[in-house]
């Protein structure tokens, strides 16, 4: 073959592979897009729908203009400077009037200018941490390599990766680790607070309206940092109750699902797993009191549905690898009947 077609065709190879390529990232951003969605919830700190989140939002705006502003004079003067220049080059200018004049240029640009934007800059940000508002509810929530616990202990209830708040009120997390720093952050409602190893941090949150807002871990925490999703749902108030209801009380045994119950602590799930009102008391996963209440499964992974149930059992590597719950080896029925159980977990 001749060297020229021989190339062209290497150079098709190459096209053929950046196609491929191209294609598999698209389907690589498509499928995230999917799986967001398939999260729900409003994921932008643009979109704000709580005070702390306007707050945040409204200095993001702040900040945006006057550092555009500040850009746009710095390439005014930039400009200004080099016709300055070739102008100076032909004419003659004053050395004294010209040394002068820099002193000034260099004390208001350099003192005059960072004093008159930072200060009342610094002053907002101020302002906007001292507004903390005063909280009604108090939750605790414990993070884990990969998922969210969260208490109320005002209320008898224990749930996981989904945050139940009442609309219109300030609810004040207490955090804590378990294991390495992790950070909870809700773009819609808040900023990020850190929880970190032998201490507890706070934090408010609040939202406007009832809604299903995204959460997110925001700190590198390991292997499956980017699967710690969780939901924030505001309810309203007779929703909430109802929710606080319905998850405070124990689990109903279904005689139907009584296979998958036995199994369920024959296969070892029971000593991690705490499922209130029967012997399963493990703590050290989620609790699964209510499991099927729940939207999604493995903190934000799948959707909790019978597929995404039967999958989070039988592949749990498969779908989030290194995770503290190991990859039991379970027939297709014992997975059916484990995820049949947990289904009657409402
Ligand atoms: Cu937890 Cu990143």
């Amino acid at each position: 073959m001749a060297a020229w077609a021989s190339r062209s065709s290497d150079m098709r190879g190459v096209g053929h592979e950046m196609e491929h390529e191209t294609r598999r990232i698209s389907a690589i951003c498509g499928a995230a897009a999917l799986l967001l969605g398939a999260c729900g919830g409003n994921d932008s700190a643009l979109a704000p729908e709580g005070p702390g989140a306007e707050r945040i939002a409204g200095i993001t705006w702040v900040m945006f203009v006057v550092a555009t502003v500040i850009t746009a004079g710095v390439l005014a003067l930039l400009v200004v400077a080099l016709f300055r220049r070739r102008a100076r080059r032909d004419g003659d200018a004053e050395p004294d009037d010209t040394d002068r004049r820099t002193e000034r240029w260099v004390i208001a640009g350099g003192v005059v200018l960072p004093v008159v934007v930072l200060v009342p800059v610094a002053a907002l940000a101020v302002a906007v941490l001292d507004d903390a508002p005063a909280s009604e509810l108090r939750i605790e929530v414990v993070a884990h390599q990969y998922w969210w616990e969260y208490r109320y202990p005002d209320l008898g209830v224990v749930t996981a990766n989904e945050l139940h708040i009442p609309a219109g009120e300030t609810v004040t997390l207490e955090m804590r680790s378990d294991d390495v720093v992790h950070s909870l952050w809700v773009p819609a409602l808040g900023g990020k607070t850190d929880l970190v190893p032998g201490r507890t941090t706070t934090m408010t949150l609040e939202a406007d309206d009832p809604g299903t807002f995204q959460g997110r871990c925001a700190e590198y925490c390991g292997l499956q940092h980017a699967k710690m999703l969780f939901l924030v749902v505001a309810q309203g108030e007779d929703d909430f109750a109802d929710w606080v209801d319905a998850q405070g009380r124990d689990a109903v045994s279904d005689p139907s699902a009584s296979a998958g119950a036995d199994l369920f602590a024959e296969a070892g799930c029971a000593s991690c797993h705490t499922v209130r009102g029967t012997e399963a008391d493990g703590p050290v996963g989620p609790d699964l009191t209510h499991i099927a209440s729940r939207r999604t499964l493995g903190a934000g992974v799948l959707d909790n549905d019978p597929d995404g149930l039967r999958r989070w059992i039988g592949e749990t590597w498969e779908v989030k690898d290194g995770i503290t719950m190991p990859p039991v080896p379970l027939t297709d029925e014992e997975v059916d009947a484990i995820a049949s159980y947990l289904e009657t977990l409402e």
